[in-house]
């Protein structure tokens, strides 16, 4: 039988492998090819931007995964430290269909955008791309106008938006430094210009060439557009953090609390033996909770506070430290969602908003109770009271998807719609709108009466074959790798790595002042 490390730790290495393919980006020709330019490619150029020896949080790297783009999506994001500064990065993979932007890589970069504004964090574009990808324009012509607009709007809130021109930047994606408070352009290399050479013949019958329509050194020199003219990339990449480092960057706070820390009680280790390979089995979010949070020490004596410990047992939830900042906890913990669960959330919401402390929610459940009885006793009502306070509620959240997240469960525990700041799934993740075999049961009951209705016999054979289609498909798009392509989390995570991704996206959160909410909407008794 296989044990729970060896089901996680394939999984990793399935995850692994489709990141692998974001990395290697169009593949060797196209890699090699731009190195043989004597260019570098966009993780180098990341790797060169950030401080040495600082994380770099990738975003989305999976995003397109089961679409005909290239997993990535053209489009490299996350976020890095630049001399001493949370920025949010992205830099086009020219190595992909000319770093062309499809559908997914404008979903990408518009929660890029979207990160970058909640947690109030400069923007560094790194810019080389053919532009719209020409096959797909009627998808992303319109709605990529957007990417422009965040750009200035950015700028308006006084997060500074960089950009660094290493290639191609022309059409709409020359207002990329069009509407970046800083630019930079590397000589020789970059070519930003509203319509090229040919264009410019058929419009006007002018000849022209790259240099003189758009050339860093024109940019430089005559139209403004360059603010630094780079030498070469290098250059550029240090021409940006010197901007960087004189943007007077402060965040509100003062580094406090989270000054010191002590790794976690347990070793992380044991995470990868804790997620049962058939999801209906629970386990014990406690055990989970000693492994990524902060451990015993002075000013942390107990590394985890439980809060209302007797009461609605299926939900945990509580204080801890996570690298020294306080977080408040909910954790699933028998799956199942009671009206006494729903409103201990509620309370606990509450309670992180009215002292100003961060939640994190880890997610395994398949959702509200149902049945009669727990109709009667207003589990509608109890839910809804829970996703009142999720939604409403002003501090900070962060979403971990350690196993299911199935149903209204998923709102409640601050699913994607819900606007958590960050959301990462484990490989062990599962989210649906219910469980495969439920869903295609439901199915099949209801065609059952809808034959019945029409005094039709059923046709008990293609119910069969129709049940197994449903629950396969089902099982495949509730699967982390498919909602990661689409979007629908911010990465998937190895589970070892919980609390460093964690702690990275608390650190960023502190970028903006965190209040709590003054008030709800009206919670139905
Ligand atoms: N849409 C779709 N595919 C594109 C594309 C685009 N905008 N730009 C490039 N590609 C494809 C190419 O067709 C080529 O595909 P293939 O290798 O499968 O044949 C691949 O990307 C690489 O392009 P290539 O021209 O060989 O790369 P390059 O590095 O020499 O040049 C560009 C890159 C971006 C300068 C060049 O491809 C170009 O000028 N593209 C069109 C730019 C444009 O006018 N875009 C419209 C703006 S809205």
């Amino acid at each position: 039988m296989t044990t729970n490390r060896e089901a996680m730790l394939a999984k990793i290495a399935d995850l692994d492998a489709e990141v692998a393919k974001a990395v290697a980006g169009g593949g060797p020709k196209y890699v090699d090819r731009h190195h043989a330019r004597g260019k570098l490619l966009a993780r180098e150029r990341i790797e060169l931007l950030v401080d040495e020896g600082s994380a770099f949080l990738e975003l989305s790297p999976l995003a397109g995964w089961g679409s005909d783009f290239a997993v990535g999506a053209s489009v490299v994001t996350g976020i890095g430290v630049v001399e001493g500064v949370e920025c949010l990065i992205t830099a086009n993979d020219p190595t992909v269909k000319g770093g062309a932007s499809n559908p997914w890589t404008v979903k990408k970069v518009f929660r890029a955008a979207q990160i970058a504004e909640e947690n109030n964090l400069p923007t560094i574009s790194l810019v080389e791309s053919g532009g719209a990808d020409l096959p797909t324009q009627k998808e992303i012509f319109i709605p990529g106008g957007r990417l422009f607009r965040d750009l200035t709007r950015a700028s308006a809130r006084r997060q500074p938006t960089i950009a660094l021109v290493f290639g191609n930047s022309t059409a709409g994606g020359a207002y990329v430094p069009g509407m970046s408070d800083y630019t930079v352009m590397v000589k020789e290399q970059a070519k930003v210009f509203l319509g090229g050479p040919p264009l410019v013949k058929m419009a006007t019958g002018e000849e022209s060439d790259d240099e003189s329509l758009g050339g860093a050194e024109m940019h430089a020199r005559m139209s403004g557009l360059a603010d630094y003219l780079a030498q070469d990339e290098y250059d550029a990449i240090r021409i940006g953090r010197r901007i960087v480092a004189r943007l007077n960057w402060r965040k509100p706070y003062p580094p406090s609390s989270a000054t010191e820390w002590r790794d976690p009680d347990e070793d992380p280790d044991g995470l990868l033996d804790l997620v049962p390979t058939d999801l209906k089995e629970p386990f014990d979010p406690r055990e989970v909770i000693v492994r990524i949070c902060d451990g015993t020490g002075p000013g942390n004596e107990r590394p985890f506070d439980e809060f209302k410990p007797l009461y609605g047992s299926s939900l945990v939830t509580g204080w801890a430290r996570l690298h020294g900042r306080q977080i408040g906890i909910l954790a699933n913990a028998q799956g199942v969602l009671f009206s006494e669960e729903a409103q201990k959330a509620t309370q606990f919401i509450q309670l992180a908003n009215q002292i100003d402390v961060p939640l994190l929610f880890l997610h395994n459940t398949t959702g509200y109770m149902v049945g009669a009885e727990y109709e009667q006793g207003g589990i509608i009502k109890h839910g809804a009271q829970m996703i009142n306070a999720v939604s409403n509620s002003s501090v900070p959240h962060l979403s971990v998807i350690m196993g299911a997240s199935y149903g209204a469960g998923n709102y409640g525990m601050n699913g994607r719609a819900y606007d958590p700041r960050f959301l990462f799934s484990w490989p062990s993740a599962k989210s649906a709108v219910m469980g495969p075999a439920q869903l295609a049961g439901v199915l099949s009951i209801v065609a059952r009466a809808a034959a019945e209705a029409r005094g039709q016999a059923y046709d008990e054979e293609g119910d069969a074959g129709m049940r197994a289609y449903v629950e396969q498909s089902v099982e495949e798009q509730s699967l982390p790798l498919f909602l990661s392509g689409m979007l629908y989390d911010d990465g998937v995570i190895d589970p070892r790595d919980t609390r460093t991704v964690l702690a990275i996206c608390l650190s960023v959160i502190e970028n903006a002042p965190i209040r709590g909410a003054d008030g709800y909407g009206v919670f139905r008794t």
